[in-house]
Formats: C-alpha cells, structure tokens, sequence
C-alpha cells in the first residue's frame, strides 16, 4: 500500500462507480485449489478458454453484477445474509501520458480486499471502514485494464471488529472507487490547522511524493490573508507556522470553511477548511475558547429510505438534514469511520463529529496482529480526517471489558492518535460501575482521555424508567462527561400504554425520565442518545417487532419519527435557547 492519497476530490480522478462483474465464490475456488494452496490461475487472471475444447470453471463476461459503491446484502436478497467472498470485475482503458502518475482509490470495502490489476496482485487491505489506494502507473494500459477485487466478509474472532457485533456484516465494495492521475512529483498529504492557544496561528505541514521533492511551495488562504511559502526537504516533508489575525473561525453557527490552496512548482491541489480550537478546561469542553454543550445523537451509515450501507452525498445531506432538524451541533458517527461525504457535509453544516474505529465488545486484546489492524485503522482514519473542523474526538473504543491486556492496548492506541493528531480530544466509550447505589464512573482507562464517554441503559437493559430520575451519579475523574449512549425500543405505529415495552410511548416516558436524571450532572457536557434511526442488526430477532432491526431509533428505517424524536428535539431546542 502506497501512502494513502487524501482529498480525493480535489483531484484529477475518473470514477470507476457503476456495474461490476461479479462472481459469487463461497468456497473460495477462485483463490484456492482442491487442496487449499493459493492458485497462479486464480480468478484474478481472468482467463478465456482458448478453444472450444479448454476447461475453464469460471467466466466474469456474461456473469451477474453488482453496483459499485453498494453492498450486496441490499443489492440481492440471495446475499442479504451472505458472509463469504464475491469476486468483483471492472473493465476500463486509460491515456496515461509521460510523467504522469496513476493511482487506483478505494474509499472502503467489508472486510478483507485483495486486489489485481490486468491478472497481477496489488496489495491487499483488512478493515471495512478505511480508505487504500494503490499506485498502477507501470501496470495500465491504453485499452482493455482488467482490475478485479475479493472482497470477504466473513468475520474473524482475531478481527476488528470481532465476530460479534450490534449492526448488520454488510460486505462488498460499500464506497466509491477512484482512478487518480498525478504529476510524477504531487502533493501526497498535508495538515493545515490551528493551534489551539490564543493569538491565531496556523500550522502543519506538507508531503511530496515523487522523484523531484525539494521544491518551493505556497500555502495560500485568501479569505484570512495568508500566502506563505514553504520549503520542502530531501523527504518531500515541509512545515509551517503562519499566524492569521484575519482567520474567520468555524463553529456550529457559523461553520466557514476556507479555500485553501496548496500550490507546488509540480502541482496544485484546492481544499475547503474550517478553523476551529476544541480544549477542554476542568470538566467544561471549550470550542475556540467557549464552554459548549454537545448536542448530539449517534448515527450508524445507513441511509434513510433506503436499505443497506450509506455512501453518497444524498445519503449525507439527508441524514444531516434530520440531524440538524432534531436540534443537534454535535454526532457520534458510531462504531467505525464512516464516508467521506459524512464529514464534509458535517464541516459544511456545522456540526461536530465524535470518530470512532471499530473497537468493540470483545477484542482479542492479546493478539498482536489485532493490535496491527487496530493502529492501521486509526492511522487511516486520521490521515483521512485531520483537516476535517467537524471531527472534534477521536474514539478509540465502544464498551470494552476492562482487564490488564485491554489496558494496554488500548492506551497504545491512544498514545498513536496523540502523536498522529495533538489537536484534537481522545475519548472512548466506556462501561460504569455500580456502587452504594451509585452510578460510577471509574474506568481506569478514563486517565488516559480528555472526555469521558459512557453508555447507559437505565430503563432499558434493567431499572425501570419510573426510577431512572433518582439514579445517582459519581465521578472519580474532573473531566467533561458525554453520555454516549442511552435509549430503548420502540416499533414505529405500536402504541399503548408507557408500562408496555415496544411501544412509543414506553420509548417516550424512557426518554423523559432519562433526561431528568441526566439535568442533574453538573460536569455532563455532551450526549448522543442511542440512535437517530432503527437499523439491521443480526441480533435483534423478535418477530413482528425487530425482524433483524434494532427498534432504538428516533426515526423508522424510513424517517418516520417516533414520539420520543420530540422530546429529543423539545430539550434541545429549549438548551439551545439557553445558549
Ligand atoms: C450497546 C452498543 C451498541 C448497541 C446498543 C444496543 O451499547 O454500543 O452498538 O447497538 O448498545 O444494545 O442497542
């Protein structure tokens, strides 16, 4: 795998979205011959028999297809529960002229990838969530470029996530893919924030790739009159340190975004960023120097109206729209990176985003490789998203079992995201513990973080919802608390009475009680019930009810809101006014 290309679009690209070939290979026969030792003859060749009398077992020409971005479960009821490999096969030519470089992006594809350009192996990626591209220049061809993927979805125990999981094991190429044309030296990565002290200043730092890495670059922000110029060293690598007294900042009311223009003797590439500082201070969170209270909700990536996984702009503004329509500043895009297109409508609509990768449940907290597949995650989600304003809160971990080895992997995981990105706070969502009669929050790990997450279920999984005002709180640490998760279920249209689970308005009367013991933590500073909309999950299998859906939405799998949408929306808006 090269360096990760980022900002995509603001590069010379050619979309290869659309109908791909596709076979379905459950026993992997396109990989492994009968006694399970890799093929030279794989699928991935592609192979014709050359006459009539030839052997050949497969064929992608007149094969079925499947559209790219999307995955397959939503695509074709024979694959909604399907957990294996499909092979995926995309035909194109491409005039790639002299010193000119070509890339080949994947925005993210479930679970383990391994891709072949014109019958030869590129790489491979593990992880459902993150970008990976790899560099074609000295493979293309004129005509007739043959790039063929396996993707497999099978879960692992040693995976991350594990094999078991609260949201449905949607497989397949899940988001756009990419050809990128560069120069033959371009700008590969760059950071451009501000410092999170008083007097404005920007800083970071520039990356070339490519043969010719000294050069003079200009860093230009014409609405905060900044043009700077930077050298790049022998590596490619040059940083800056530009104070800007003119910067407009971002912020949830008025969420600017910057043209910035990076422009090197060899290349040039456009950015749209917001500025903003995100500190904490005691237990206050502080957005460019301000107390502010994260009005928030969590989302899983899937679309409204829609089955399967989210991956468009559509898909975006709709779920912001509903967002923004419930009265939130705040998201916590749960439980693994989700599209691009997610955090640009979140820079664009103002509203600042908890990131998380998929450390959930069970992890094998042991196993090295796991640990790999952990920090290479994280490192794909921050190269991606570090000059994103709207991500204020790198996670990384949902409800973890506490114990010695988690302990320590994951406070390397967050000593890798201090060093990768000190800009921004480190949280996790963690488990309480119950003592006196008090709820407690003494996570150890909690140490290592700036804000402290938690999931609650009072009302829900135990306690009944008449009780949940008298629950009382404690704190071992002086930190800002967001409550990551609280809720219950509820089926859109069951109604009765707010005794009888299932039904709104026991959802309703859970969320009112919930709210009323929430008021009464001094140091709470942010909450993201649990979840703006019902979504698949593979245990969640009550008839008539869940139906492989998870019934704590706000909002139906089709946007109808429920009551308890309102009384989210009623505490907002009455907050907000506050402000
Ligand atoms: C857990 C978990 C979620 C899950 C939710 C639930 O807290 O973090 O992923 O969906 O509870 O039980 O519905």
């Amino acid at each position: 795998q090269t360096n990760l290309i980022i900002n995509s679009d603001g590069r010379m690209t050619t979309s290869l979205n659309g109908s791909w070939q596709i076979i379905i290979d459950p026993y992997e026969s396109g990989y492994y011959n009968f006694r399970y030792q890799p093929r030279s003859d794989g699928y991935f060749k592609n192979y014709r028999p050359a006459s009539k009398s030839e052997l050949v077992e497969y064929a992608f020409d007149d094969s079925q297809t499947l559209r790219v971005p999307g995955d397959w479960n939503s695509q074709n009821e024979m694959l909604f529960y399907y957990e294996g490999t499909i092979w995926y096969k995309k035909s194109f030519d491409y005039d790639l002229k002299e010193n000119r470089r070509l890339f080949v992006y994947f925005g993210a594809a479930n679970y383990h990838a391994i891709v072949y350009l014109n019958g030869k192996k590129l790489g491979e990626h593990i992880g459902g969530f993150t970008p990976f591209c790899f560099e074609i220049t000295n493979l293309i061809k004129a005509q007739d470029n043959f790039l063929i993927l396996k993707v497999d979805n099978r879960r692992h125990r040693e995976g991350v996530p594990t094999s078991n999981t609260d949201w449905w094991n949607y497989g397949g190429i899940t988001r756009r893919v990419n050809l990128i044309e560069t120069p033959s030296t371009y700008i590969c990565d760059y950071k451009i924030q501000i410092e999170n002290n008083s007097t404005p200043q920007i800083k970071g730092w520039i990356l070339l790739d490519g043969a010719n890495k000294e050069q003079t670059v200009r860093l230009s922000i014409k609405e905060a009159s900044v043009s700077q110029e930077i050298t790049t060293n022998s590596d490619g690598y040059g940083a800056f340190s530009i104070s800007a007294a003119m910067l407009e900042l971002w912020s949830p009311e008025k969420p600017f975004l910057n043209k910035v223009e990076i422009k090197a003797e060899t290349d040039r590439i456009e950015d749209r960023i917001g500025f903003r500082t995100i500190t904490t201070q005691g237990d206050q969170i502080l957005l460019n120097g301000k107390p502010v209270f994260l009005r928030g909700i969590s989302v899983h990536e899937e679309p409204l109206g829609r089955e399967g996984r989210a991956y468009s702009v559509e898909d975006a503004i709709k779920i912001f729209d509903q967002v923004k329509e419930l009265g939130c500043n705040f998201v916590r895009l749960a439980h693994y990176p989700h599209n691009e297109f997610m955090l640009q409508q979140a820079d664009r609509m103002g509203i600042m985003v908890w990131a998380e990768i998929p450390v959930y449940w069970t992890i094998l907290w042991e196993n090295q490789n796991t640990y790999d597949n952990a920090q290479t995650q994280l490192w794909e989600m921050i190269t991606r998203d570090k000059n994103r304003a709207s991500v204020i809160i790198w996670s990384v971990a949902n409800e973890t079992p506490r114990g010695d080895a988690r302990m320590k992997f994951l406070t390397r995981l967050i000593t890798k995201a201090r060093e990768m990105d000190d800009s921004r706070l480190i949280s996790a969502a963690t488990e309480i513990t119950h003592k006196d009669g008090y709820n407690v929050i003494d996570d150890p790990l909690i140490e290592h973080m700036d804000v402290i997450g938690v999931n609650e279920y009072h009302g829900w999984y135990g306690g009944k919802p008449a009780d949940t005002p008298n629950i009382k709180w404690k704190s071992v640490y002086n930190k800002p608390l967001i409550m990551t998760e609280f809720g219950g279920g509820a089926k859109y249209g069951h109604h009765g009475s707010k005794e009888e689970r299932w039904t709104e308005e026991y959802q309703e009367y859970l969320y009112q009680q919930q709210l009323k013991m929430l008021s009464q933590i001094p140091y709470l500073r942010g909450m993201s019930p649990w979840i703006l909309k019902d979504f698949r999950s593979p245990r969640r299998l009550l008839p008539e009810i869940q139906d492989f859906w998870n019934r704590k939405g706000l909002l139906s799998e089709n946007g109808e809101r429920k009551k308890a949408f309102f009384v989210m929306q009623n505490f907002y808006q009455s907050m907000s006014l506050k402000d």
